[in-house]
């Protein structure tokens, strides 16, 4: 099953599009012919991509919104079809990640991250698909990671988020059969954006405990992640090397695979 056709009064809202993955996404979106609808907090970066995809003759809006205010989650579809738009595609890309032990963790820090990463992409999808349903076309593209197949000590709350959107969205895209309207998780291995950053990984460190033969560009992951969306496939992992060990992570014992996992996480390191 396909995408729905692009059409001027139809749009692709994609969260997190001012940077990384996400941005990528949305020019891949566009690329094949699909208004875009970009949706971060950052207006001017999000303002500049919108310019830069208006050229290339597709509608680009921008909507700046905080994901973990729910009021503003709420006012979202609104917004959108207040410019006269239909959201046939929703990308819930916008994501981030703590560092360290659980134990020595800010709680308001790891609460907003569940925010964002889980209670976000559940808000809007509840949201747009009693629509999409009903119009009886659509496709939503959920971003998780590799993480979601197995625990990540160092990392704890952000694999568990991961974990919840993959169930999630293999769970959607069961009760959607038939519907006209598909749920797919793109699952990265690492990707060289703010992401790391943000979470507080040393660039050195992320590099030294992922072999360079797992990092994918997030223009090869965006285009791995639509071209799945537009076959209304159940879950990509792009990239050869992160297919296999996120297989592997998700069969072998966990008794084995999480004390090794402990053991070399640059999160629970003590320096
Ligand atoms: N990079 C990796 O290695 C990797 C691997 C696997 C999975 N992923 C997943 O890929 C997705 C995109 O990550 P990325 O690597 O592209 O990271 P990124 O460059 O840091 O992008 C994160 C995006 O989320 C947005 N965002 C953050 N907080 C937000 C909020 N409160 N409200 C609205 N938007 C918010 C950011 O925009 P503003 O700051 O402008 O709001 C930005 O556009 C995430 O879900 C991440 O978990 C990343």
């Amino acid at each position: 099953m396909s995408l729905p056709e692009p059409a001027a009064d139809r749009t692709a809202v994609v969260t997190g599009a001012s940077s990384g993955i996400g941005e990528e996404l949305a020019r891949e979106l566009a690329r094949r012919g699909h208004g875009v609808t970009l949706v971060a907090r950052s207006a001017d970066k999000l303002a500049d991509l919108a310019a830069e995809l208006t050229a290339t003759g597709v509608r680009a809006e921008v909507l700046a919104t905080d994901l973990t205010d729910r009021g503003a989650r709420a006012d979202l579809l609104g917004r959108i079809t207040d410019l006269g738009l239909t959201p046939d595609i929703l990308v819930n890309n916008a994501g981030l990640s703590t560092l360290g032990a659980v134990a020595k963790a800010d709680p308001e820090r790891e609460m907003a991250m569940v925010e964002l990463d889980v209670v976000a992409v559940v808000d809007l999808c509840t949201r747009f698909l009693p629509g999409m349903v009903e119009r009886g076309r659509g496709g939503v593209l959920n971003v998780a990671s590799t993480a979601a197949f197995q625990p990540l000590p160092g990392q704890a709350g952000y694999g568990g988020c991961k974990a919840f959107v993959l169930s999630y969205t293999r769970s959607l895209g069961g009760e959607l059969r038939g519907t006209g309207v598909t749920a797919t998780t793109l699952c990265p291995g690492p990707v060289d954006t703010g992401f790391g950053e943000t979470a507080g990984f040393a660039k050195e460190d992320a590099d030294a405990a992922l072999p360079s033969f797992m990092w994918e560009t997030a223009e090869a992951v965006a285009k791995t992640g639509i071209e799945a969306l537009d076959k209304g496939r159940p879950v990509a992992i792009p990239g050869p090397a992160n297919r296999v060990a996120a297989m592997f992570a998700h069969f072998v014992p966990k008794q084995v695979l999480v004390p090794i996992l402990a053991s070399r996480h640059p999160g629970l390191r003590d320096d």
